[in-house]
C-alpha cells in the first residue's frame, strides 16, 4: 500500500524547526560590506556581478552538457571562482532533482573553493527555482502550483508553501529562490499562467504577502537556517504578451501596468522582498531589461528596493541577439547596468561578461559607483543570509525534510483548493461501492498533477521521483478497493524526443467499459510544461480529449469531468454533457488523493477559480472588465452588458452544502480619507454537511473619469461553518481601497457613488 495516512481534513499547522539564529543589525552588515568592498579589485565586483550555471561547472563535454548523474569539474569550478571571481551558480537546466545529500555536496565543495582559495573569500550564493515546494530535491514534499494555492483562497497556504520550501531548500544547503512569480494571471494562454496567483491584483498581492513572510520569516531573519532569500519575478508586466506567448512584445499603459500589474510587487517590496528578477519580454516596444524606467526609478528609486536585482536567462544577451538595441553584447551589458541591473544570469559566457563589462567601467562607459551599488546590494544579501559565518547548512539539522508533516500540509493545501464547478443531481459525492471506470490521459500520471518545475524544468521525470504517490487512479484505487475500479485510459501523452504527443489508446475499449460501470471519472487536461514549450496555437481542449469525452458521454453513463491543467483549456463543447466537473488544477504529489476524497465524499470542496474560464479562446475576458455593447436580436434593443459569457466566472466554485448571505451591514454610507466603512455580513450553512465559503468583497465604481471596470475584489476571508451555523464576516474598507490609476499614472479616489457586493446582497456608498 502506497498511501501516506493523511488527515483528511485541513489542519493549518506549522512545523517548527528549533535551530536559533542571530539577527545581525543593519549598521554591522553595512560596515562589514563596506570594509569588504573597498578591498575588491574591479574584476572582483565584476565577478559578484556575475551568475552562473551548474552546468559551466560540471563535468561534460561542454559548458552545455553536463554529465548525468551531475558532479563538480573541479578545473572548471576553479577558473569560474578563482579567476573569474564569479559569485552567484544557478540550477541546471540540463540536470535533474539530486538527492538532498549530493545537493549538500556539490554545494560544500563551491562554497570550499569560494571561501578557502578565492583572495577575499566571498561566499557564492546558489539559486534555484524552488517554486512550489523543494523542487529540484528528491524526496522534498512538492506542494500545489501557486496557481492551485490561489484557489484555496486561504492565504495560511500559500505560507506553509513557502515555510517548507524555505526549509528543505536550505536542507540542500540553497539559500536564494527565484520564487514567488507574482505575474498578473489574467491571460490564460500564457505557459505560466499556473505559476502565478492567477488574475486578480488583490488575491495575487495577498499570497504573495504570504510567501515572501513564509521564505524570508515573519521579521527579518533570512540567516535562520529554515529561511531563504525569495526574489520576485518578473518585473513588470511579463505575463500579458501580446500573442499569448513566453516572451513576445506586451502592450501596456502606464496606467494599467501601475494598477494591475504593480500592486503585488509593490506590497512584497513593503514587505522587505530581498531580490527582483526582470521581465524577460518587451512592453511597447521597449526591452525592460534595458528600461532605466521601470528598473531604477520605478523599483529602486519610487519603490525604494535596496536589495538585488538580477536578470533572467540570458536576458543581456537577448538585448542583442533578439531584441536587436545594442549591436554588441558589450553594448547590450552597458545597456542593462546602466539601466539597474545588479546581476546578470549570462549563465555560460561569464568570460566576456567579465571582460567587457571590466572594459566599460575603465572606458567609463559605466560608472564605477554603478558597479559599487550592484555589489553593496549582492554582498549584503550574502552577510544577511549568515553565508559567510555559515556558508554550508548540516542535513542532519533538517530531520522534517520530507515528512508526513510538511506531506500533510501539503494535502491540507491541494484539498482546500481544488474546486468543484459543476454537480447536475448531485451526482457527487460518489458512493463508495460505486463501481468506477477511471479514463483519460491524466488519470495515472504523478506528471500532470505537478507540472512544469518538477524535478526538472519541464517536470517530464516527475513520474520517476514521485513514485510513492498517488496518481489519480491509485487514490481511487485505494479508496474503494480495486475490484470496483476499472482503468482504460483511452488517450495517453507519449513521449516524443524531447517533449510529448497526445496519442488515442484504446478508446473503444474505454467506452465499451463504461457500459459496464456506476460513473465514469475522465482524467483530463494537460501534460507538464514551462517556459516557451508550454506555448499554445489552441486554447480548446485537445481534440483527442474532446472526442474521448463525447464517446464516453454517449453511453448514457454520467461522467465525471476531472481537470488537470495549468490553464483553463476551453470545454465549451462537451461540458454541457458532462454530469460533474472538478478542477484540480495543478494539485502536486497529494493532489490524487485530495482529488479522492472530494470525488468520494471525506473533503467537502471549497476552492473557487482564481481565474475566468473562458468559454471560448476567442471570448479571453477578466472578471474586471469594462461594460460593452451586447446586441440580443431576439430582444431588439441594445443591452450593455458585456462580452463576459465565461464558461465559469472568477471565484465561483461549488460546495456539497450550500450558503446564505444575509444582513449585510456598513458602518457608514458614507466613506472619506479618515472615515473608512466597516462591512459585515452573516453567512449561514443551510445545508446539511460542514463546508467552507470563501466570502468575497466586491465594490464598483459606478462613475469615473476613465471607465470603471465592472468591479473590483476587496477583501476576501474563508470561513468554516457546521450545519446550521452563522458566523458574520467584517471587512474594513478605505477610500484608497476604491481608487484607480489615472492617466497621468497616479492614484486618485474620485468622488461619488459605489456599489458594495458580497454574495448576493449589494449597497451603496457615496465617496466624498
Ligand atoms: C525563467 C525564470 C527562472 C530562470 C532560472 C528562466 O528561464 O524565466 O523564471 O527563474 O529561468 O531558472
Amino acid at each position: 500500500m502506497k498511501k501516506i495516512q493523511l488527515m483528511k481534513s485541513a489542519m493549518y499547522g506549522f512545523v517548527c524547526l528549533t535551530i536559533s539564529c542571530n539577527m545581525q543589525p543593519q549598521s554591522e552588515i553595512d560596515t562589514r560590506v563596506n570594509d569588504l568592498l573597498s578591498q575588491m579589485t574591479l574584476e572582483e565586483k565584476v565577478g559578484q556581478m556575475t551568475q552562473i550555471t551548474l552546468d559551466a561547472v560540471g563535468n561534460g563535454k561542454d559548458v552545455f552538457t553536463s554529465n548525468v548523474p551531475f558532479a563538480i569539474d573541479t578545473n572548471r569550478l576553479k577558473k569560474a571562482l578563482v579567476d573569474y571571481h564569479v559569485g552567484s551558480i544557478i540550477n541546471t537546466t540540463n540536470n535533474y532533482a539530486l538527492p538532498p545529500a549530493q545537493w549538500n555536496s556539490i554545494i560544500g565543495q563551491i562554497q570550499q573553493t569560494a571561501t578557502q582559495q578565492t583572495r577575499l573569500k566571498v561566499p557564492v550564493i546558489y539559486g534555484i527555482d524552488a517554486i512550489h515546494g523543494s523542487t529540484y530535491a528528491e524526496g522534498a514534499i512538492l506542494f500545489p502550483q501557486e496557481i492551485t494555492v490561489a484557489a484555496s483562497f486561504n492565504p495560511v497556504h500559500a505560507y506553509n508553501m513557502a515555510k517548507t520550501s524555505a526549509y528543505e531548500t536550505r536542507a540542500c544547503g540553497i539559500s536564494w529562490n527565484f520564487s514567488p512569480v507574482l505575474d498578473l494571471g489574467s491571460d490564460p494562454r500564457f505557459s505560466r499562467q499556473f505559476e502565478g496567483f492567477g488574475e486578480d491584483p488583490y488575491v495575487v498581492t495577498v499570497m504573495g504577502e504570504q510567501v515572501v513572510k513564509g521564505y524570508e520569516g515573519m521579521t527579518d531573519s533570512i540567516n535562520h537556517p529554515a529561511k531563504l532569500a525569495s526574489c520576485l519575478k518578473h518585473f513588470l508586466g511579463y505575463s500579458v504578451p501580446y500573442s499569448g506567448k513566453d516572451r513576445t512584445p506586451a502592450f501596456i499603459s502606464e496606467n494599467v501596468l501601475r494598477e494591475y500589474h504593480l500592486p503585488p510587487f509593490k506590497a512584497a517590496v513593503d514587505a522587505g522582498v530581498e531580490s527582483v528578477m526582470i521581465n524577460s519580454g518587451l512592453i511597447n516596444g521597449v526591452s525592460v531589461h534595458a528600461s532605466y524606467d521601470i528598473i531604477t526609478k520605478l523599483l529602486k528609486q519610487e519603490l525604494k528596493f535596496d536589495g538585488v536585482v538580477v536578470t533572467d536567462w540570458m536576458d543581456i544577451i537577448n538585448l542583442q541577439k533578439r531584441d536587436k538595441i545594442a549591436p554588441t553584447n558589450k553594448e547590450a551589458i552597458k545597456l542593462a547596468v546602466n539601466a539597474g541591473i545588479d546581476m546578470s544570469m549570462v549563465p555560460y559566457d561569464y568570460e566576456n561578461f567579465s571582460k567587457d563589462l571590466v572594459a566599460l567601467v575603465k572606458s567609463g562607459e559605466v560608472k564605477e559607483s554603478r558597479i559599487d551599488d550592484a555589489v553593496r546590494r549582492i554582498l549584503k544579501l550574502k552577510f544577511k543570509l549568515g553565508l559567510f559565518e555559515n556558508p554550508l547548512t548540516k542535513l542532519t539539522d533538517y530531520p522534517d525534510f520530507g515528512s508526513k508533516a510538511h506531506a500533510q500540509l501539503a494535502y491540507d493545501a491541494a484539498a482546500d483548493a481544488i474546486t468543484l464547478l459543476k454537480n447536475s443531481g448531485d451526482i457527487l459525492p460518489l458512493s463508495k461501492t460505486s463501481k468506477v471506470l477511471v479514463v483519460g490521459p491524466n488519470a495515472n500520471s504523478m506528471r500532470s498533477l505537478n507540472g512544469g518545475w518538477s524535478y526538472s524544468w519541464q517536470g517530464d521525470k516527475v513520474d520517476r521521483f514521485a513514485g510513492l504517490n498517488n496518481t489519480i487512479l491509485e487514490a481511487i484505487r485505494l479508496e474503494i478497493g480495486e475490484k470496483n475500479v476499472r482503468y482504460i485510459p483511452g488517450v495517453s501523452y507519449v513521449e516524443n524526443g524531447k517533449y510529448f504527443e497526445e496519442k488515442e489508446n484504446n478508446l473503444t475499449g474505454a467506452v465499451a467499459a463504461a457500459r459496464n460501470v456506476d460513473a465514469v471519472i475522465l482524467c483530463v487536461g494537460e501534460n507538464s510544461y514551462a517556459e516557451k514549450p508550454g506555448d499554445l496555437n489552441d486554447l480548446n481542449l485537445s481534440e483527442l480529449q474532446t472526442n474521448l469525452a463525447k464517446a464516453l458521454a454517449k453511453t448514457g453513463k454520467p461522467v465525471i469531468l476531472v481537470l488537470n491543467e495549468g490553464r483553463p483549456r476551453c470545454i465549451n463543447s462537451i461540458e454541457p454533457q458532462m454530469k460533474a466537473v472538478v478542477q484540480t488544477y495543478l494539485p502536486g504529489n497529494y493532489g490524487g488523493d485530495a482529488l479522492t476524497d472530494i470525488l468520494f465524499g471525506d473533503v467537502n470542496p471549497s476552492g473557487r477559480l482564481p481565474y475566468t474560464y473562458p468559454a471560448y479562446p476567442n471570448s479571453i475576458v477578466n472578471y474586471y472588465h469594462k461594460l460593452s455593447e451586447e446586441q440580443k436580436p431576439s430582444e431588439g434593443a441594445y443591452k450593455y452588458e458585456s462580452d463576459y459569457n465565461p464558461q465559469y466566472e472568477f471565484g465561483f466554485g461549488l460546495s456539497y452544502t450550500t450558503f446564505i448571505y444575509s444582513n449585510l451591514k456598513i458602518s457608514s454610507d458614507v466613506i472619506t480619507d479618515n472615515n473608512p466603512i466597516e462591512v459585515s455580513v452573516d453567512i449561514t450553512n443551510s445545508g446539511s454537511r460542514s463546508g467552507k465559503e470563501v466570502v468575497m468583497l466586491y465594490t464598483s465604481d459606478l462613475y469615473a473619469s476613465i471607465t470603471p471596470d465592472v468591479k473590483r475584489l476587496r477583501r476576501f476571508e474563508k470561513i468554516a461553518l457546521k450545519p446550521g451555523e452563522t458566523k458574520t464576516v467584517k471587512f474594513n474598507i478605505a477610500s484608497t481601497d476604491i481608487a484607480y490609476v489615472g492617466l497621468d499614472g497616479k492614484w486618485i479616489t474620485e468622488p461619488g457613488e459605489f456599489e458594495i457586493s458580497t454574495g448576493n446582497l449589494k449597497s451603496k456608498i457615496s465617496y466624498k
